[in-house]
C-alpha cells in the first residue's frame, strides 16, 4: 500500500510501526518540497499488519515543477511495487453543506491545471498512451472507506475534488465558477498524482481533509497557517481511518 500526506496530515506516519524514513534529498531525482508543512520523506513500515510506503510531503506545481515532475513520488510508489494508493490532501470546501475540520471522500476530480502528467512522450511500460479515467477513483475502496468511517463513528462527505494550479487563492467569482463546474472541494495537488497513478494501473482512494470554507457569498480570508492548523486537528481522524482501512484491504490480488 502506497500514501501520500498532504499539508499538515503527517499524524498517520505515527501510526505506521518499524519505520524506516528516507529524507527526500537522498533518493535520486526527486525534486524537493519546499512548502512548509510539507515534511519530506518517505518512511517505510507496516500499518495494521500491511507493508507501507508512505510520503510526508509532496512537491506542487507552483513550486515551478512540470507535472511529470511532481509525480515522480507516485511513480516512484508504483515502480516499488504498490498496488493501492491513498491520496490525502488538505482542500477548501465549496460545497456550503461541507464543514470545516471533516474529511472528504474522493469519488472523482476535475484537472483544471491545464497540464498532465503524461504531456510528451509516452513510457509504455508505465502505461497506455490514452489511459481511461472513467472510474478514476476505486468505488470499492471508497466503500470500504465508507464502512470502516461509520464503524468509527467519523463523518465523511462524498464529492468532487478540483485541482488549480494555485499558489495563490481563489477569488469569489473563482469559487462561484468552481462550484458550479461541480466541484465539492478545492486543492492544488492530487488530480495531477490520480492521472500518473491511474495510468499505472494502481487503486485509488483519496481523502481530501477540509481546512476552510470557500464560499462565494461570504468569503473570508485564508491563510496557509490556517490550512495548516486545521489540517493538524483532522489528522488524528485521517489517521485513525487510514489505520483501519488498511487493515481491511483485501489481499492484493
Ligand atoms: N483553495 C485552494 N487550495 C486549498 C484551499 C482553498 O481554499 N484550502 C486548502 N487548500
Amino acid at each position: 500500500m502506497g500514501l501520500v500526506l498532504g499539508s499538515g496530515l503527517g499524524a498517520v506516519h505515527e501510526k505506521i510501526t518499524s519505520p524506516v524514513d528516507l529524507p527526500y534529498p537522498e533518493i535520486p531525482g526527486l525534486p524537493r518540497s519546499t512548502v512548509e508543512g510539507h515534511g519530506g520523506f518517505l518512511r517505510f513500515g507496516q500499518l495494521s499488519g500491511r507493508p507501507v510506503l508512505a510520503f510526508s510531503g509532496r512537491v506542487h506545481l507552483y513550486e515551478g515543477l512540470s507535472a511529470a515532475e511532481a509525480c515522480l513520488p507516485v511513480r516512484l510508489l508504483s515502480l516499488l511495487g504498490v498496488r493501492t494508493l491513498i491520496l490525502t490532501n488538505a482542500a477548501g470546501a465549496l460545497n456550503p453543506l461541507f464543514s470545516a475540520g471533516t474529511l472528504m471522500l474522493i469519488t472523482d476530480h476535475i484537472n483544471l491545471t491545464g497540464q498532465s502528467p503524461l504531456t510528451g512522450a509516452n513510457v509504455e511500460a508505465w502505461g497506455p498512451r490514452f489511459p481511461d479515467l472513467s472510474q478514476a477513483w476505486s468505488p470499492e475502496l471508497a466503500a470500504l472507506a465508507q464502512s470502516q468511517a461509520r464503524a468509527l463513528g467519523l463523518a465523511l462527505e462524498r464529492g468532487v475534488y478540483i485541482q488549480v494550479p494555485g499558489p495563490q487563492l481563489e477569488t469569489a467569482a473563482e469559487t462561484r465558477a468552481y462550484r458550479q463546474l461541480g466541484a465539492d472541494a478545492i486543492g492544488m495537488s492530487t488530480a495531477i498524482e490520480a492521472i500518473a497513478a491511474r495510468h499505472m494501473g494502481m487503486k485509488l482512494l483519496g481523502i481530501s481533509c477540509l481546512t476552510n470554507k470557500n464560499l462565494p457569498d461570504c468569503m473570508a480570508a485564508t491563510s496557509h497557517q490556517e490550512v495548516l492548523a486545521m489540517a493538524g486537528k483532522a489528522s488524528a481522524d485521517l489517521a485513525r481511518l487510514i489505520e483501519a482501512v488498511a487493515g481491511a484491504l483485501p489481499d492484493p490480488g
